[in-house]
């Protein structure tokens, strides 16, 4: 079983002394020189210190890669098109997406329109070869279609998960935590079981925690001694769920009208979309009730189902 490491330092200095081509996949979520307070250190710099910054860590980060792994790099508004071009120009890595993570909630502007979104690239370090499991992050389709595949679509480019609340359980006293769910869909997509991550701005151990709980290895590294103290206790803690999940995970598809069919696809659905996130299957048996009601067999073998809301629209 691959283990968990989470290391005190600055992570150039800290990557500086690794040999290369050691890690399968890197996710990165450095400070956007925006003036966050992260105790330890000052998020603000002059823009040519931050350039300074970028270039250091890029250079590390893509020399600790393996040939074929992938980087994850969030990254704010002010400093992307710069990073981008230092990913794909002087590091040589191939851009395959850029996600917006969109978040419901936020601060808001009454001059302007307010910031909803993040963005994060995935670049690989080889073209062509490169991990890329779909099957593990697919979303439930739309409609149920007996030809059509049920096991999921390719969740696209536009990630929505909410913030980890003030009042969620798991939220931790660091200010930029992001939701578990939004690494777990990076990890399964861009690693294999017992694979090896590293992120080299750990801060409350969003990563470690995700790799523990889907048996990858990971490394991480974070400057101030407070977060890595918070990172060994969060993964002490016992295991309940990922916090947040995208909302389509819990979507009951329509014209799932068989009785047979949805009782099978229900178990299909637990096991493909939430299986790491027990807490939303109430929420999820509860839409499907909610859409086609409680049914039950008579000996005939027809059920006494409701007729669901949605079945004149859908069916011919
Ligand atoms: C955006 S936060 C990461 C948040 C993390 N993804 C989470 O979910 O909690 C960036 C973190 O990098 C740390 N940091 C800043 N500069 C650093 C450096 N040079 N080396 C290592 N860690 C650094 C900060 O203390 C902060 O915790």
């Amino acid at each position: 079983m691959p283990g968990q490491v989470i290391i005190n330092a600055e992570a150039v200095s800290w990557m500086r002394k690794q040999p290369s081509s050691m890690y399968d996949l890197v996710i990165a979520d450095p400070p956007y020189n925006v003036g966050k307070n992260y105790g330890a250190t000052v998020d603000s710099v002059d823009n040519r210190g931050y350039m300074k910054f970028l270039d250091e860590w890029t250079l590390e980060a893509s020399r600790l890669l393996k040939p074929h792994g992938t980087l994850y790099a969030f990254m704010g508004f002010r400093f992307i098109s710069s990073l981008y071009d230092i990913l794909e120009k002087d590091r040589g890595l191939f851009f395959n997406s850029w996600i917006c993570w969109h978040y419901t909630q936020g601060q808001g502007r009454r001059r302007g329109f307010s910031t909803r979104h993040d963005d994060i690239f995935m670049f690989t370090k080889h073209p062509k070869k490169y991990t890329f499991n779909l099957d593990d992050v697919k979303v439930p389709q739309k409609y149920y279609r007996g030809v059509n595949n049920m096991r999921g679509a390719n969740p696209g480019d536009v990630w929505e998960f909410s913030h980890v609340h003030f009042c969620q359980k798991n939220r931790q006293a660091h200010p930029t935590q992001k939701p578990e769910s939004l690494i777990e869909r990076m990890v399964l997509a861009s690693s294999h079981e017992g694979g090896n991550v590293l992120d080299p701005f750990s801060g409350s151990g969003t990563t470690l925690r995700v790799c523990q709980q889907v048996s990858r290895g990971c490394t991480g590294v974070e400057i101030n001694p407070d977060y890595v103290k918070m990172t060994r206790e969060r993964l002490r803690r016992p295991f309940r769920g990922f916090d947040g999940v995208d909302p389509r995970m819990k979507r009951v598809p329509l014209d799932l009208n068989d009785p047979a069919v949805r009782s099978e696809y229900t178990e299909d659905h637990k096991r493909w979309f939430l299986k790491n996130h027990e807490s939303d299957m109430a929420g999820f048996e509860k839409e499907m009730l909610r859409q086609y009601g409680p049914f039950t067999r008579r000996k005939s073998g027809k059920s006494t189902a409701p007729k669901p809301r949605n079945a004149d629209l859908f069916t011919k």
